[in-house]
């Protein structure tokens, strides 16, 4: 056999390093690893112990370098095969179809009820002025929804406010519970537990027995107002709530009080402020109805029945009470056309009133 040069080495081993780069790129599982194992190791055919056999026949000159081509081509072949070995064992890669560098997809967030929103509106006015807040159940006696407001049984002053009854005994009326039909019972409770002087406001749900309508609900918002003290005056309740309406609707508002009859109240008065729709100009208005006027709120001076009925003193207190809807002074205030808007949860229309 004639002896290789060392230029046909190289060439042998240039072309096994070429075969060991195409082969270990196409090794997928274990038994791939192990078939070219066996390619290049093998003890009878592989590739380097041919190459080694091969060095035999060098020419006694060339062995020694010939021996180190043969053999830093089995290095690299060994390093390939432990680093192949290495990747198989790892766990596998995350190859996904998602791109973790999109934005995430956006939640609806929960948010307050835009009655919710206006009622936060109207108390944090009264609370700057001094005002504290209460409530009480919706669930009501007549004792409390009328008898101590100073509706006499029977009397035909119930009647404007349409009851819906949770129990009605016919024999005794007290035993009656409805649902409450305003915000005045609570003035009582708090009247009965504590001394005056008093300045609260109490928003809560009222009932009455009301088919929904562009205008009325069953169940709607009042935000009621009591305050009691020495010396309290007219001249309190009017100042208090043309402060608040002007703060609500603009310093320039239009703001009249008008007599008018609360069995529990004397004097009474209703509050009306100017159409801001149609600015006291279109006698066919919608909102208005061409009066230029829209009412707000009721009011008046404690009667002193309700004092003697929870034993305050009229002879020495005095005070002054409101009670106004909270969905008509929305619907007022942001031309709202229909009641029953707040009550559809349309996402459409709640969301206009968030984050204003
Ligand atoms: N409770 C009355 C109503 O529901 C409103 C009101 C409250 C009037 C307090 C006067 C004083 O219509």
């Amino acid at each position: 056999m004639p002896s290789p040069s060392l230029d046909e080495l190289r060439a042998k081993i240039d072309a096994s390093v070429r075969s060991l780069t195409d082969e270990s790129a196409r090794v997928r599982d274990l038994q791939g690893l192990e078939d070219l194992r066996n390619a290049f190791l093998s003890r009878k055919r592989g590739a380097v112990t041919l190459l080694f056999e091969e060095l035999k026949a060098v020419a006694a000159e060339d062995k020694r370098e010939a021996g180190q081509l043969v053999n830093s081509l089995k290095v690299l072949v060994q390093d390939k095969l432990a680093a192949l070995e290495a990747s198989l064992a790892a766990p596998t890669a995350v190859r996904s179809e998602t791109d973790l560098t999109l934005p995430g997809r956006r939640r609806p967030w929960g948010a307050a009820h835009p009655l919710r929103l206006f009622q936060a509106e109207i108390e944090s006015i009264f609370v700057e002025m001094g005002f504290g807040i209460e409530d009480g159940p919706e669930i009501e006696t007549d004792f409390y929804n009328f008898e101590a407001l100073n509706f006499p049984p029977n009397h035909p002053a119930r009647d404007a406010w349409d009851t819906l009854y949770v129990r009605k005994d016919a024999d005794d009326p007290k035993r009656d519970l409805l649902l409450r039909t305003h915000t005045s019972p609570v003035q009582i409770r708090v009247m009965e537990k504590r001394k005056p002087p008093i300045r609260i406001i109490i928003p809560g749900k009222v009932y009455r027995k009301d088919q929904p309508d562009p205008t009325h609900m069953p169940m709607f918002m009042q935000v009621e107002g009591l305050v009691v003290g020495e010396g309290i005056t007219f001249a309190h309740l009017k100042g208090t709530l043309e402060h608040f309406l002007k703060r609500l609707f603009g310093e320039k508002l239009k703001v009249r009080f008008r007599p008018s009859f609360f069995p529990f109240t004397e004097p009474s008065a209703e509050v009306d402020i100017e159409c801001l729709q149609c600015g006291q100009k279109d006698p066919a208005c919608r909102v208005c109805g061409g009066t230029g006027w829209k009412e707000i709120l009721g009011s008046g001076m404690v009667h002193p029945q309700v004092f003697k009925n929870v034993k305050i003193d009229p002879e020495k207190y005095s005070g002054w009470a409101f009670g106004m809807g909270v969905e008509r002074i929305a619907m007022f205030a942001y031309g709202i056309p229909d009641v029953r808007y707040f009550y559809e949860n349309d996402l459409r229309f709640n969301r206009q009133f968030q984050l204003k």
